[in-house]
């Protein structure tokens, strides 16, 4: 990473293949995978981008939230490196860093950057992390100044994703392939009426499992006595499960809009009350990130949403919506700017501090 935003390599260690036979991430193996491919990765990334160890100025390592076994592999190796080189150590929260992946700019991309960041019309911003582990909204004041609004009672969007895919008989990893079966030419969005979450009047938290328990049912029928059901997947023609998988997706990202409206609706009508003074600007922003965030219909959605609104969408590359080290190092770089730095006490956390 050069400077905050621009990337000169990223290298992911992607660990779909190890777990697919188990239909989900064994923590056990997701470590020790992390300790054979880490000195790799380090070593590639700076091979990739053209420089020497010695070039480097600092080191971020995404410490938290996450599986502790992985997180202590890569908390370690970024201590030792930073230890050996001499140089600054940074502890980032990948929750947060999830929101500054629409800042990156990676020139090896096709796809284009849709504007030059520019800080001056940033903040606030609006925020949405849709991922596996975490499905929460955002006041977004600086890239480290950040407000919770609302999150998931249950299950995270991706989880719900994850789950509904694994309903319908799709392979590990579940959300994209469910992405790719409700894009299915003809599939009917509509052909179920699932049901979107709102829970109470204003909230902003989100709720998926009604939404998942919906497709069990759709896909199984109503469990008999004892929770046996009468059918599976296996009972559905492929025209039935692409009308499933796009009649999911369509209530899913209805949700996550819906929480999005009320949001921004609520951080308008405080800054009106305030008359706009220092601090509670008007939200000019929407900052989104997190594996889901690269889900086709909700890129579309939210594309709509602040075209409608008049908010400026950092839509990251879909490279960087799913896990990647590049926003780790993009936040990192900020950290570093206002002092935020760590030393070798510096430790693996498995919960988010926003
Ligand atoms: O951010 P991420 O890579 O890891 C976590 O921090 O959790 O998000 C992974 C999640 C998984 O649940 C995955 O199924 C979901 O993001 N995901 C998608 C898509 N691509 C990844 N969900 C729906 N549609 C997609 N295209
Ligand atoms: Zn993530």
């Amino acid at each position: 990473m050069l400077g905050g935003t621009r990337v000169l390599s990223s290298v992911v260690a992607s660990q779909n293949e190890l777990h697919a036979e188990y239909g989900g991430v064994v923590p056990e193996l997701a470590s020790r995978a992390h300790v054979e491919r880490i000195l790799p990765v380090v070593r590639r990334a700076i091979a990739d981008a053209g420089v020497k160890l010695a070039d480097l100025q600092a080191v971020a390592v995404g410490h938290r939230p996450g599986l502790i076994g992985s997180l202590v592999v890569g908390v370690s190796a970024a201590k030792s490196l930073a230890w050996s080189l001499g140089i600054s150590l940074i502890g980032v929260d990948h929750v947060r860093a999830h929101l500054y992946a629409g800042a990156l700019h990676d020139a090896s991309l096709s796809e284009p950057h849709p504007h030059a960041w520019d800080e001056t019309f940033a903040f606030p911003a609006l925020g949405l992390v849709v991922s596996g582990g975490h499905t929460s909204l955002y006041r977004v004041d600086s890239w480290t100044a950040l407000t919770r609004l609302g999150a998931t009672i249950d299950d995270a969007m991706g989880e719900a994703f994850d789950k509904a895919a694994a309903i319908l008989g799709i392979s590990f990893p579940g959300g994209p392939n469910l992405d790719r079966l409700a894009r299915t030419p003809g599939a009917n969005d509509r052909a179920h009426d699932f049901p979107v979450s709102r829970l109470a009047p204003g909230s902003l938290d989100f709720s998926f499992s009604g939404l998942k328990t919906a497709m069990l049912y759709a896909v199984r029928g109503v469990p008999l006595k004892g929770g046996v059901f009468e059918r599976d997947h296996t009972a559905l023609n492929e025209g039935q499960r692409a009308d499933l998988a796009s009649s999911f997706q369509r209530a899913a990202v209805r949700a996550a809009i819906l929480k999005l409206e009320r949001a921004l609706e609520l951080l308008r009508a405080q800054s009106e009350a305030t008359n706009g003074t220092r601090g509670s600007q008007p939200v000019r922003t929407l900052l989104v990130g997190g594996g889901v965030t690269a889900n086709s219909r909700l890129r579309s959605e939210l594309t709509a949403f602040a075209a409608r609104e008049n908010l400026r969408l950092r839509l990251p590359a879909i490279a960087y919506c799913v896990d990647n080290a590049a926003m780790i190092a993009g936040l990192g770089f900020q950290q570093l700017a206002i002092g935020d730095v760590a030393d070798l006490r510096l430790s693996a956390v498995p919960t988010t501090a926003c």
